[in-house]
């Protein structure tokens, strides 16, 4: 469709109107041009397709759909190809139900355990966020549907989300809260980018011309449309300035009028709102024009794929004396209404409605294994009765396992509000106290979308997270519980110990209308470490019921200055040295050795997920490119590597890295200099042409300064200015101090000239 024809035969009013909904969930037609209507819809764990009574917040009953496991689930297997197959499906059910977008994936950063949404977000890892959301992207976009990565940007709380300031500086944006959405738009082109509901630095979002232009378009290339949020248009005219293209939903016309008067005012040049247009239109063509209606839609084959999906994203915890499988033949006890009626997902905008569940317990009776329920607490009730709980110990007792289905009930997380604590409902931790104290063998599942303090954690043998893992978790959970599938999960968040110790919690939420972001790039795992704080599990941890051996980790790199478009690569192998088939999850970390600038210990910069037989060895390939070691320089406002010692690592969780090696490396760009007679002699000795010119006076005042020092000094006085203090003085002093110090006149006008010359 030739969209630029299109729009030069529309009128001002029509062009307007097309820059926001019909309603909650179409894009406008205009009949006269035969422009069609097309639909978007909520997911991104499945398809949230409503009908006809329309709402955002999943008040009313969309279509009877799949839901497969959430982001915080899937982003846990570390397995783009999984998670590239679920956007497929996805892909799919949106060509038979004719949806040209389908809303997500929602790739903000787990700034704290509390979010209200981070069931729907997947890391507190920028480099793990951004590869799952490529994967998920590419998986539905095969399909030639669209996708919507949101909430563009720094979206990662709950509370005041529409009008919230998140104030974060310029470096934290580039390394920790943008990457995900930076190499998304880069790699795979999302159709759409929602923008978030709230300010970032004092702007909002939706009206935001650096982050929706400047940012997007011009540095990162995208060419799709950029979409409010639901409801996230504050000033529709600065937001058509901004490149804020489409605004969802509607506002019954009363933007769109806005817009109008302003380009009739001559406030708001036409040109920008025929560019919003055909950025719609190209997008409503390219469905369009590429729908397969005939796509067919077998709901019972991808009830089968979200349970092999949820399977590969559950992460094995504890396993205390390989208590994890259960043998089949086993009493087994199932406790805990989890286990009739799973949480598989989150509260909000993205909530599914499943045409099927299968609990762990229809999944254990349909297996024919023999497994005996207990209550144990009421979801509804949020308690447990002493009966619920004396029910639970009998049926603990008279098992050789009993396993507890645990974790936070709706209620406790969801869309629209934050987590006020990090603790389960206290009838649970109640009753796994007293299980575990009936029987030595307690396992326990937990269902959640976030970290959870788990005050009983030494009293039970094994702890399966199984996250909000779609409807099909108690197949998942069965498959994996006895063994039919190895867990092969690893965290894509740490576990602190307590909610206190996580670094943005002096700050989350903030003041007001403010929330400052002041734990600045070290955010989960970049934290405990830089502090070497225990934690209760660490990012990248997951168990197996087999164990690996990773050895022989090598470099590939000839050279030690990094150009564009460089790349260092690495291999390390990896064997199955157990008993039984498994996935294992390598994980390559970068860090900077030296202390200046102040950066993370490690991060990581690769991970593959590899599956071997028993006995079986491969070797992993990574291929670092120049982002992997560098860092956000806010001079010249682009990514530089400081020259130095850059430590690589390998294994299987951020805090089990038994591979190591360095390598020296430094940015092929000078960065630029600008000296005065303020500038400090250490860092003009740093710079080798500053260094070699300022040779001569900085050895002239060396002298002199050693000279006054031991000239008749007392013993007292020696001991008052030690040769370290002296010298320590001198490296951090300012040129000028040369002067003050009884420099001559010659000797400054010197270092005035040397300084032109070095700026030069
Ligand atoms: C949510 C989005 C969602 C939209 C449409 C908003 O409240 O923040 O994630 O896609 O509603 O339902």
């Amino acid at each position: 469709m030739d969209v630029k024809r299109l729009v030069a035969q529309m009128t001002l009013e029509e062009k307007a109107g097309l820059c926001s909904g019909e309603d909650f969930w179409h894009t406008k037609a205009v009949e006269r041009l035969g422009i069609p209507a097309t639909m978007v819809s909520d997911g991104p764990h499945g398809l949230r397709k409503q009908d006809e009574k329309v709402d955002h917040l999943g008040v009313n009953d969309s279509i009877k759909a799949v839901c497969f496991p959430t982001a915080c689930a899937t982003a846990a297997s570390f397995d783009r190809a999984l998670v590239t197959k679920l956007g497929e499906a996805l892909g799919d059910e949106c060509q038979h139900e004719n949806v040209s977008v389908v809303l997500g994936p929602a790739v903000n950063i787990k700034r704290s355990p509390l979010c209200g949404r981070n069931f729907e977000y997947f890391s507190e890892d920028p480099y793990l966020a951004g590869e799952m959301a490529c994967a998920h992207i590419h998986g539905v976009q095969s399909r030639n549907v669209g996708t919507s990565i949101k909430h563009f940007a720094c979206n990662s709380q709950e509370h005041r989300r529409m009008s919230s300031s998140s104030e974060v500086d310029e470096r934290t944006l580039r390394e920790i809260y943008f990457p995900a959405f930076e190499a998304a738009v880069k790699r795979e082109q999302p159709w759409t980018v929602m923008c978030s509901y709230n300010r970032i630095n004092g702007v909002y979002a939706s009206e935001n011309k650096w982050l929706l232009t400047d940012v997007l378009r011009g540095e990162w290339g995208f060419n799709g449309y950029a979409v409010s949020d639901w409801g996230a248009v504050a000033d529709r005219v600065k937001g058509i300035q901004a490149g804020l293209d489409l605004e969802m939903p509607g506002s019954g016309g009363y933007n769109d009028k806005k817009i109008v008067k302003a380009v009739r005012e001559g406030r708001l040049d036409e040109k920008l709102v025929d560019q919003a247009c055909e950025r719609i239109l190209n997008i409503v063509y390219r469905f369009v024009e590429n729908r397969k209606p005939d796509t067919p839609w077998d709901k019972e084959a991808q009830h089968a794929l979200a349970a092999d999906i949820a399977a590969d994203c559950m992460v094995l915890l504890k396993n205390e004396g390989d208590a994890l499988p259960l043998k089949k033949g086993d009493s087994v006890a199932f406790i805990g209404e989890f286990a009739a009626a799973p949480r598989f997902q989150g509260g909000g905008s993205s909530h599914i409605n499943s045409f099927k569940i299968t609990s762990a317990l229809d999944a254990a009776k349909e297996a024919g294994l023999k497994v005996r329920y207990a209550q144990g607490y009421s979801v509804r009730e949020d308690a447990a009765t002493d009966a619920m709980i004396a029910e639970a110990v009998q049926a603990a007792r008279e098992a050789k396992t009993a396993v507890v289905f645990a974790g936070l009930p709706d209620s406790y997380e969801s869309e629209g509000y934050d987590r006020a604590h990090m603790r389960m409902p206290e009838c649970q931790n109640r009753l796994i106290e007293a299980v575990a104290a009936a029987n030595p063998n307690t396992v326990v599942v937990l269902h959640n979308g976030s970290p959870v303090e788990m005050p009983w954690i030494g009293k039970v043998r094994a702890v399966l997270e199984a996250y909000l893992g779609g409807q099909a978790v108690g197949q998942a959970a069965v498959r994996v519980l006895f063994g039919d599938v190895n867990p092969s999960g690893h965290l894509a968040e740490s576990f602190p110990l307590r909610l206190e110790d996580n670094p943005s919690y002096l700050y989350y939420l903030g003041e007001g209308n403010r929330t400052e972001y002041r734990e600045g790039v070290f955010v989960g795992y970049r934290y405990y470490d830089k502090k070497q704080m225990d934690v209760l599990f660490p990012f990248g941890h997951g168990l197996s019921y087999t164990t690996f051996a990773y050895s022989n980790l090598r470099l590939d790199f000839g050279k030690s200055v990094l150009e564009e478009g460089d790349t260092v690569k690495a291999a390390v192998t990896v064997k199955n040295t157990g008993r039984r088939f498994g996935k294992a999850v390598v994980q390559l970390y970068v860090g900077a050795v030296n202390a200046d600038p102040i950066r993370p210990v490690r991060e990581l910069k690769g991970f593959e997920k590899v599956a071997l037989q028993p006995g079986e060895e491969k070797d992993v390939f990574f291929t670092l490119d120049k982002r992997a070691f560098a860092m956000w320089n806010t001079q010249i406002h682009d990514w530089y590597v400081p020259a130095g010692q850059y430590r690589i690592e390998a294994g299987d969780s951020s805090r089990n890295l038994p591979l190591r090696t360095e390598i020296t490396l430094s940015d092929s760009r000078e960065l630029p200099r600008h000296y005065d007679m303020n500038s400090v002699f250490v860092d003009l000795m740093a710079d080798p042409k500053a260094k070699a010119l300022l040779k001569p006076i900085m050895e002239e005042s060396s002298r002199k300064f050693a000279g006054e020092q031991n000239e008749g000094q007392t013993d007292a006085a020696k001991e008052a200015v030690s040769e370290e203090m002296g010298e320590a003085m001198m490296r951090y002093m300012p040129l000028r101090a040369l002067v003050s110090f009884g420099a001559s006149e010659d000797t400054a006008r010197a270092l005035e000239e040397i300084i032109r010359r070095i700026n030069d």
